[in-house]
């Protein structure tokens, strides 16, 4: 048999994971910001916005966050940690991890919840000093900061710097001693743990840019880790409070496995450096990397599940060693900005490729079909692309897309939705399903692209980057002012 049309029925081009939804017009809720909907209309709405709305006042393509979903999920994560950990440590303290996606108001809202800021270079530091942020709430991470990047910290009087590197200790020491400054420093450690969605992997090295070794061979000094070694100096220096740990596995991590681990082997080692030098550490960070779903696969779980399994960890290894709990800190962004925000796009172009079930990616053919059975592939243009979400060619992520202007009854496309880029990797949604009659002028949204999109975006092939929009109350604001051409030609300087 030769199929030649788009049927109701599930493509053999199709991944395995991806399911043919029963209702192309229904929106899977993990995916989503809360507040999103469709309306009696059928066109896709954020707090009472409609995409109509948005596009006729902003353009596309357009990044559409909600505010009151930031908010929210920003609070969960402060509440479910401070009530997993009220009788460990009494509460935790966390960093909305800013390069996940900052700006000023986004950085105003994380202090309103109560959260703190992590910041890894100097511009998040300009963003958080805008937006009124005390140096005491503010971290300052980076494996390679520069001396300028030391000075604004402890111009800000940080509330910590993690220190990456033995280097970079010395120099950390250095620059607060000729300002007559005490300089606060948490110490990145490798724990050896990575971690990656449903799995993680535990070793003994670590051969990544990132952080200090806790491996006993990593330094020149026979049986001293790096970690020691950092730690040894740390305390040395009268310029340096030392703080405590900090360690960081992986991102995009759905199980706690990974988490408990990373934070039993740092309680140890905290445990054993008080002891062998006589110091308390009062503090112990361990990172953010919580997952969200970018397809209907994707099950993350809520904060207090995973709250609630650190802090088992964190309770019982304590107990075990007889030592008194630090003060847990966490460094969430993903977790809390990703889902709160769609892509807004226009589709263009479109056409219809024949693809052998054997040559589509990790597509099977069903038993006994001939080798030159071909099956329909739908390619739908839209007017943005890898400038505005890099994820699926960095690290070929997966994402989702709905048809948000309208509704339609029209048979499920196994689609690829593209950006205009020229470069054939440029895809925006490697595999979905979308109507059949999707075509040019419909708006498409694209969920869960809060985090690491805008931030990561380019001006590949001269495309202005978008703005972000925030909604709230029924009201939609900028709060970042797309690109213009005539931003894109203020830095050429001109024949
Ligand atoms: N803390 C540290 C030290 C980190 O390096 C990171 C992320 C975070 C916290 C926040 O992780 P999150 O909770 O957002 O997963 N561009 C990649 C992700 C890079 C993550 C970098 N570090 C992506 O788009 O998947």
């Amino acid at each position: 048999m030769n199929t030649n049309d788009f049927n109701p029925a599930a493509s053999p081009l199709a991944p395995e994971w991806l399911e043919l939804p029963a209702d192309l017009n229904a929106l899977h809720a993990p995916m989503w910001a809360a507040g999103v909907q469709r309306n009696n209309d059928g066109v896709l709405t954020v707090d009472g916005v409609s995409v109509d709305a948005l596009k006729q006042e902003f353009g596309t393509p357009l990044f559409v966050m909600s505010e009151s979903d930031f908010r929210a999920r920003a609070r969960s994560f402060k509440d479910a940690f401070d009530e997993a950990f009220a009788d460990i440590c009494g509460g935790v303290d966390v960093y909305y991890a800013g390069k996940s996606f900052l700006c000023t108001a986004v950085a105003t809202w994380v202090a309103d919840e109560g959260l703190r800021l992590d910041t890894c270079s100097g511009g998040e530091l300009a963003v958080a000093e805008r937006a009124g942020i005390p140096g005491e709430n503010l971290s300052l991470h980076g494996n390679n900061k520069s001396d300028a990047e030391i000075n604004r910290a402890l111009d800000l009087n940080l509330g910590r710097i993690v220190v990456d590197s033995l280097d970079e200790l010395e120099r950390v020491a250095k620059i607060a001693s000729s300002r007559g400054q005490k300089a606060k420093v948490m110490l990145r450690l490798t724990p050896g743990v990575h971690a990656h969605t449903h799995e993680f992997i535990a070793t003994a090295h670590e051969d990544q840019k990132f952080g200090l070794s806790m491996a006993e061979d990593s330094t020149e000094e026979a049986g001293l880790s790096a970690a020691e070694e950092a730690v040894a100096a740390a305390t040395s220096y009268d310029s340096v409070e030392l703080l405590g740990l900090h360690c960081h596995i992986g991102s995009q991590i759905f199980e706690p496995d990974g988490f408990a681990v990373a934070a039993e082997k740092l309680l140890r080692f905290l445990a054993a450096m008080q002891d062998k030098y006589g110091i308390t550490l009062p503090e112990l960070d361990l990172g953010g990397g919580y997952g969200i779903a970018y397809t209907p696969v994707d099950t993350p779980r809520p904060p207090a599940e995973i709250a609630q399994a650190m802090a088992a960890v964190v309770r019982s290894t304590c107990a075990e060693l007889g030592l008194v709990p630090p003060r847990i800190s966490i460094e969430p962004g993903r977790a809390i900005v990703g889902s709160t925000t769609f892509t807004l796009y226009e589709a263009g172009t479109r056409k219809t490729v024949r693809v052998d079930a054997e040559a589509a990616d990790g597509a099977v053919s069903a038993a006994g079909d001939a080798v030159n059975v071909t099956y329909p592939r739908r390619y739908v243009s839209v007017d943005g692309g890898m400038s505005d979400n890099a994820r699926p060619v960095l690290y070929d992520a997966d994402y989702s897309a709905v048809l948000a202007s309208r509704t339609s009854a029209a048979v499920p496309a196994l689609s690829r939705v593209v950006g205009k880029h020229c470069e054939s990797g440029d895809i925006v949604v490697r595999d979905v399903y979308l109507p059949e009659d999707v075509a040019a002028g419909d708006l498409l949204a694209v969920p869960g692209t809060g985090a690491y999109c805008w931030a990561l975006s380019s001006n590949y092939n001269y495309l202005a980057r978008p703005g972000v929009v925030a909604v709230r109350d029924g009201a939609a604001r900028l709060i970042v002012r797309g690109e213009t051409e005539e931003d894109l030609l203020n830095r050429d300087m001109g024949a």
